[in-house]
């Protein structure tokens, strides 16, 4: 046992259906099932999935030390059969020494210097898309929002431009994210992953799709050669101890997973930014403001984004109301004590950034969308603990960088072209498909500024 204090008791919570314990209950609503169990469990809320017993830890602190100790006390998780078909053994579901190597060569595209040689690109690809924007027509922004941050990763990533073939690839992509969501509240999730079910055929064909693409960028590259300096380079010309490159598959495990975690995160987190500034028009007109007064008209750059605090604060609180990758999964390798209470070895262990974040103990006000909060002093600004969009530990986050200087970056630049506004009569709905995100998309007007 991991503590230094002797842990008595047991958690406690719901024990649910013998086998399939809260399954049903999670699959129906798993933001409303999570709620319930802190509400009425407190901080270390046990319950069952699937016949693994289970807890939701909720307490920034203990939340902090999971993440932290990971690698060490606790284990990622065990992934689901899509997670399974999806990402391989790439840098989201790989562990131990070959996740730490396989992150280390990885890295250096992600540092400060390297991510901000694409500011540029992005700001291109937000005009190209402002410019498909019509005063006064309607159109679903959380598909342009991902047609826009798939531009981008792809251009990021590998320095190609998959704009013929974006269709087809957002369809792709469609069909895994389903297929990841119903591993955790559909029939999927009771069934064997040999039973073919139709999201399944669809993901094994979206995947295969995916992978006819990036193999063809591939074998381009081999046979061209490149100067390049993008991350598809770094990995291919990574070699192990013995001097050998990495294995096909092991690069398409890589580069799909970056390729997944890397776009649709962002573009939702930039719907969410649409839906919640339409909802708030003061928080919008001091952010129209900012960009007015500090860019003057002239289209931002990377130098720019630390030059508009505001903007920063619109997204950093954004990802707190609607953090997208919404729960995060580990397990005990051995008995462990969390927050006083004993936690048995294989034990899954949830935790949730939408409850930390939505937690009154922590927030004035925290359904409220307020930037301001992260514009105050350090030392009034909520805790760093209690904000976890981007996770914690050696598993943080790889691309947060890149992912908030894209949404700066986009929203500015977007913004200075038109004023975006979600239909006030909309019925905007959580949908939990993977990621956290509008079940049926969000219709947008738009009025052009001065074109
Ligand atoms: C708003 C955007 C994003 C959010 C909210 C987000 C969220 C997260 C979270 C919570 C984790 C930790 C999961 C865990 O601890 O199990 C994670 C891991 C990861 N993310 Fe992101 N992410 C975003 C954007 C990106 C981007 C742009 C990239 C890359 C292009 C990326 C690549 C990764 C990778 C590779 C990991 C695995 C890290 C590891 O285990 O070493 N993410 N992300």
């Amino acid at each position: 046992m991991l503590s230094s204090k002797p842990a008595q008791r047991q958690p406690v919570g719901v024990s649910g259906f013998p086998i399939i314990g809260s399954m049903p209950e999670f699959a129906r609503d798993p933001i409303k099932f999570i709620t319930r169990l802190q509400n009425e469990y407190g901080d270390v809320a046990a319950f069952s999935l699937m016949g693994k017993q289970s807890v939701l830890i909720s307490n920034p602190q203990d939340i902090e030390r999971v993440l932290l100790e990971t690698g060490k006390h606790y284990g990622k998780f065990h992934p689901t059969y899509a997670m399974r078909t999806i990402l391989g053994n790439g840098l989201v579901t790989s562990e131990g020494d070959f996740w730490k190597r396989q992150r280390k060569l990885a890295a250096p595209a992600f540092h400060h210097q390297s991510i901000k040689r694409y500011a540029d690109q992005m700001v291109t690809y937000a005009q190209d898309m402002a410019q498909t924007w019509q005063s006064g027509a309607v159109r679903d922004i959380h598909q342009d929002m991902m047609t826009l941050t798939q531009r981008i990763i792809m251009k990021v990533l590998f320095d190609v431009d998959v704009l013929d073939n974006a269709a087809e690839a957002s369809k792709a992509f469609d069909d895994m994210m389903q297929a990841l969501g119903a591993d955790m509240g559909g029939i999927e999730a009771i069934l064997p992953g040999f039973v073919p079910t139709p999201v399944r055929t669809r993901m094994v064909e979206g995947v295969k799709y995916i992978d006819g693409l990036l193999l063809e960028i591939i074998e381009k590259r081999r046979a061209e050669g490149s100067e390049k300096h993008d991350l598809l380079t770094m990995l291919m010309e990574a070699r192990d101890d013995e001097g050998q490159p990495m294995r096909t598959e092991q690069l398409l495990d890589e580069i799909r997973t970056l390729y997944l975690a890397g776009h649709e995160t962002t573009a939702t987190t930039l719907s969410w930014t649409w839906f919640l500034l339409s909802r708030n028009p003061e928080v919008y007109a001091r952010l129209e403001s900012e960009i007015e007064q500090v860019l003057d008209g002239r289209a931002p750059t990377a130098e720019d984004v630390q030059q508009l605090p505001y903007c920063n604060a619109v997204i950093k609180e954004s990802l707190r109301c609607y953090p997208v990758a919404w729960i995060t999964q580990r397990i005990a390798l051995e008995d462990v004590e969390i927050g006083g209470y004993q936690v048995a070895k294989d034990t899954m262990i949830f935790l949730s950034p939408w409850i930390v974040h939505h937690d009154a103990r922590w927030y004035t006000e925290p359904d409220a969308f307020i930037p301001e909060r992260w514009l105050k002093d350090k030392a009034e600004q909520p805790a760093r603990e209690t904000y976890i969009p981007f996770g914690g530990g050696p598993h943080i986050c790889l691309g947060n960088g890149l992912a908030m200087m894209e949404g700066v970056l986009l929203l500015a630049t977007l913004l200075q072209h038109d004023h975006v506004s979600i239909l006030p009569e909309y019925p905007v709905e959580i949908g939990l498909a993977g990621t956290l995100r509008p079940k049926s998309g969000l219709q947008a007007t738009f009025i052009g500024r001065d074109r």
